[in-house]
């Protein structure tokens, strides 16, 4: 292998798998196994096959199914029915690997096992020649040697290379470790543990103290070639090193490291998505690389630079790990440049002037929601075209409801003269309160024949969208639409809206209809 080329060990199978609640049976395990296999990783540990027929059969499909696109290991402890099982699991495998191993820390030897460490280190050599004389590559994990003796943890590293141990891994298993000192602990072993130049360090950290990451990069730095790892960085506990963390971070900083995995970071989102899908655990927002937010902007003066030129605020292109692209998120933050941007997007290229009034439009909606969503944006746009040519543009709309209660409405107009006409009413309902106000004031004669609601966009916060036919006394019927996220001002707007159109079609058949106003 080359020095340059950091092998990927992935555990979710395994080590994920032992996520609370996250147990997978065999066929989403080959399907995630199918995944990591279009990932590129080097090594699937597909389970601990003496611990359930069903981990049994997992390691053994998978090892069959995979064939020689990576190796595929079987998880046992330094017991001989273990590693038995899982020879057996792996008889098909074209790349089978055996991964044993004993504790290693004084807790683990002492309140564990209640072994000496004598013991554990003849434990960990028989377990190592027993594995191999099934596969010829062998995989051992001290257990808990992140909080080991470094003297004993190298005495047994030296004792399993010598037995024919062809990786030895090195697990942080609580997670304990800090990444200067675990940097060290790797870098120890390359210091006079005999025949360490002949295998592979393999560095396996839990996020406990969410060190995970920075725990393994330290050990790849220090000469670790292997990490464990998962997708999402699922795990027991606080889970372990998250792969799509590890891969980025050698692939963006060759200046750090120097090396990198052969990993197609282009199916990294998709893996992250399906594990979240079969395992019901969720990523969070903020998760780097696969978390929602990841590539998303949000603040006006980031929206600006990325719009630019992206690497002003993103270090990774999103594209590299399967994501579409970066987005920008309409909230009271953004400003013009990602207003306009998004606008342009919809396919709608305004005039400044016109802008300016959506843009203002925009802030409005902005405060009163989180997100600004595309289907508002069509809301605002379509709403602005419909009150180009208004005769009445509703200015206040108040109600007050309830039962026991009277609905009342007080509805404010300005005409497109600028003259103020207040009115109240009570109806059946809030809405025939509305109308019956805006009646008193526009006198002309309608019909409303038809009201439906539609919420536009999504959220408890959706805006809804009225949509209302008004038959005249001439018979003509015409349409009104209006939209808010109160929907009784959604009301107010479409009657105004179809009003707006009827009197326009009279006026121009020639008739004054503000006279008298
Ligand atoms: O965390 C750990 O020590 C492990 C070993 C079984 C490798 O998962
Ligand atoms: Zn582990």
């Amino acid at each position: 292998m080359s020095q340059d080329k950091v092998q990927i060990f992935d555990t979710t199978l395994r080590d994920g798998e032992q996520s609370p609640g996250a147990s997978m049976n065999t066929e989403e395990k080959l399907e995630i196994a199918r995944q990591l296999v279009r990932l590129g990783v080097d090594v699937i540990e597909a389970g601990f096959p003496i611990s359930s027929p069903g981990d049994f059969e997992s390691v053994r499909r998978i090892g069959t199914e995979v064939g020689d696109a990576c190796v595929v290991c079987g998880l046992t402890r330094a017991i001989p029915a273990d590693i038995e099982s899982a020879a057996d699991a792996l008889k098909t495998a074209a790349r089978p690997r055996i991964h044993t191993g004993i504790g290693v820390s004084e807790s683990h030897l002492v309140d564990k096992l209640r072994i000496s460490k004598e013991t554990a280190l003849e434990r960990a050599v028989a377990a190592v020649k027993l594995s191999r004389t099934f596969v010829e590559d062998v995989e051992f994990y001290a257990e808990d040697a992140g909080r080991a003796e470094p003297e004993f943890l190298y005495r047994m590293i030296e004792a399993v290379v010598a037995a024919g141990a062809t990786v030895v891994n090195i697990p942080d298993t609580t997670g304990y470790a800090y990444p200067e000192l675990f940097g060290d602990l790797i870098g120890g072993l390359f210091n006079g543990v005999r025949g360490i130049e002949n295998v592979i360090v393999s560095v396996h950290c839990h996020n406990d103290l969410g060190m995970a990451t920075a725990n393994a990069l330290a050990g790849v730095n220090a000469g670790a070639r292997q990490i464990e790892c998962t997708i999402n960085g699922i795990g027991e506990r606080a889970g372990n090193t998250a792969m799509e963390e590890v891969v980025m971070a050698l692939r963006q900083r060759p200046d750090v490291f120097g090396v990198d995995t052969t990993i197609n970071t282009r199916e990294i989102t998709r893996a992250s998505r399906m594990v979240s899908n079969i395992t019901g655990i969720g990523v969070q927002p903020n998760k780097a690389i696969v978390g929602a937010n990841a590539f998303a902007h949000s603040s006006g003066i980031h929206q600006d630079g990325i719009l630019k030129e992206r690497s002003t605020y993103e270090i990774i292109d999103p594209v590299e790990v399967g994501v579409g692209g970066s987005s920008i998120v309409l909230t009271a933050r953004s400003g013009r440049h990602a207003l306009r941007h998004r606008l342009e997007v919809l396919g709608f290229s305004l005039a400044a002037d016109e802008f300016e009034s959506i843009y203002a439009d925009y802030l409005v909606i902005a405060d009163k929601k989180k997100e600004v969503y595309d289907e508002d944006l069509e809301v605002l746009v379509g709403e602005r075209e419909r009150t180009l040519h208004d005769v009445y543009h509703l200015e206040k709309v108040q109600v007050t409801t309830g039962e026991p209660g009277i609905p009342t409405a007080t509805v404010e107009l300005v005409t497109r003269d600028g003259v103020h006409m207040i009115d109240s009413s009570h109806g059946t309902g809030p809405v025939d309160a509305v109308y019956k106000a805006i009646n008193r004031m526009i006198d002309v004669e309608n019909d409303l024949s038809e009201f439906s609601v539609n919420a536009v966009t999504r959220g408890i916060d959706a805006l809804g969208e009225v949509t209302i036919r008004v038959t005249a006394g001439d018979g003509h019927i015409f349409t009104g639409r209006g939209a808010h996220s109160d929907i009784i001002v959604a009301s107010a707007k479409a009657y105004i809206n179809a009003l707006n159109r009827l009197l326009v079609s009279q006026e121009t058949a020639g008739t004054d209809v503000t006279d008298g106003v």
